[in-house]
């Protein structure tokens, strides 16, 4: 199914057919244009970037490659091909046919779920705006910004959906997502870890392989929705989260290689007089990018959750891989709960568990990258494990909010967190460190000394083909 790209506003939805819907995202476009004008990759407007378009929404659709100027992205709405006769996975409505309209009984769900959504897609934008100017090689600069323009494509896909099925009230809350900024202190964005800085490299590749990965959970929970332009919208969008997570993991992954090289040629730890990043400060990063992103799935116990998921509206992730009924009435999931000093797990309802299914779908996703991090370190014969701290570590939301624990799940006092605490999550000193290391290197082919080069570049290009062009 191939993209229409006539349109002022590309897209395989046929706005054309639809006047008021045209009009609407047509008045909404100027303003997103402006905001990324504003708030989108700093003084980046006249680069050429060798950036990829997705031409039609079939598998191969990507194969578009080309140089262009970012705000002449091609950004639109895309869905996914709607499959024949399907059915709703789960819930109570299971087996009925899927929602092709908006399900008025659930017009309230469903759109705090989309505008949920939508608020952390121009927020990532946000965050990672400055990175352009300390980035580590053009290579690298190109797929930051293939990361933003894609993220600003979220955002259109959940502005579509507002437009199309809300009214005025989506109208509203589509403006307000123009208004709401990362780390506002008057208007911030929805969740917290969408308001946290993200100003050196090392952050953007934690934030790509961590925040985009709890990305990828929610689509995929999404994607499962019995509302079918919502499910549609979030399977398109899958496909490129995925090269979000592939930037996050193969960062780390040259990062960590870079480091154990010089540990070895050189025989020691002390490595950051040497201009690469020690092992436990990206352990560092790595507690820290984690903890938040576990706060991201909600509430252990969760009505809403519940709620969501019996009236067909997200579902859990790969739902109908899953060997049961699919309507969990009858079926318990284990939760933590704090006694005395300890975490022990309860069974409660799985429908109220829902959230913590997702997070313990995350944190085994998220521990394979690890893993293979891990093979790396091996690999140089360095002595050296990285780890994901418990669930316990460093959280802000549900059980564990307001705990000190340490980040092997130890629950401890006030004065050994403040003790400790810099041992476990980066220190001012780790992010002055680091902000040392981000000089921009931009000529083709070169690559700053605390990164390896990456296997290969992109779409065949040779590593030395340049990226990003300034004029
Ligand atoms: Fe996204
Ligand atoms: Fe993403």
């Amino acid at each position: 199914m191939s993209i229409d790209y006539n349109e002022k506003i590309p897209n395989n939805v046929d706005i054309a057919g639809d006047r008021r819907l045209r009009r609407a995202l047509e008045n909404w476009q100027p303003a997103y244009l402006k905001w990324w004008e504003n708030l989108g990759p700093v003084e980046s407007a006249n680069y050429d970037v060798y950036l990829r378009t997705a031409i039609s929404v079939d598998e191969g659709g990507w194969a578009h490659y080309g140089l262009l100027k970012m705000p002449e992205y091609r950004w639109g709405i895309f869905l996914a091909p709607p499959e024949p006769d399907r059915k709703i996975g789960f819930g109570i409505h299971k087996g009925e046919p899927v929602w092709t309209d908006l399900p008025g009984e659930y017009r309230a769900e469903l759109r705090r779920l989309i505008v949920t959504q939508g608020d952390t897609e121009p927020a990532s934008v946000e965050q990672q705006r400055r990175l352009g100017k300390i980035c580590p090689s053009l290579y690298d600069l190109r797929n930051l910004y293939q990361v933003n323009v894609e993220e600003g494509r979220h955002l259109w896909a959940m502005v579509y959906l507002l437009h199309a099925y809300f009214g005025r009230d989506g109208r509203e809350e589509a403006d307000e997502m123009l208004l709401r900024h990362a780390g506002d202190p008057d208007k911030p964005r929805i969740l917290q870890a969408f308001n946290e800085k993200t100003d050196d490299w090392l952050s953007f590749f934690m934030f790509t392989y961590f925040q985009d990965r709890d990305g990828k959970y929610q689509l995929a929970a999404l994607a499962e929705s019995g509302f079918d332009p919502l499910a549609r919208s979030c399977r398109f969008m899958l496909t490129e989260e995925a090269h979000h997570m592939f930037v996050g993991e193969t960062g780390i992954a040259r990062i960590v290689q870079r480091t154990c090289e010089v540990m070895k040629e050189h025989d020691t730890d002390a490595v950051r007089p040497l201009g690469v990043i020690d092992l436990p400060t990206i352990q560092r990063f790595i507690n820290f990018h984690y903890s938040i992103c576990l706060d991201l799935f909600g509430q252990e116990k969760s009505t809403n959750a519940a709620n969501y998921y019996s009236m067909g509206l997200k579902g859990r992730y790969q739902e109908s891989k899953i060997d049961d009924d699919h309507v969990l009435s009858d079926s318990v999931y284990r939760v933590p709960e704090i006694q005395g000093d300890k975490v022990s797990q309860i069974e409660i309802s799985a429908l109220t568990a829902i959230n913590e299914r997702l997070r313990h779908d995350y944190a085994k996703d998220s521990d394979r990258g690890i893993q293979r991090f891990n093979k790396i370190i091996r690999e140089h014969g360095v002595d050296f494990e990285f780890k994901l701290p418990n669930f316990a570590f460093n959280r802000g939301v549900g059980t564990f909010l307001g705990v000190k624990a340490t980040p092997e799940g130890k629950l401890i006092g006030a004065e050994e967190w403040d003790r400790r605490r810099d041992e476990w999550l980066p220190p001012k000193a780790d992010f002055d460190f680091v902000a040392s290391l981000m000089q921009p290197v931009t000529e083709p082919g070169k690559m700053a000394g605390w990164i390896a080069p990456p296997k290969r570049g992109i779409h065949g290009q040779p590593l030395d083909f340049e990226y990003v062009r300034f004029h």
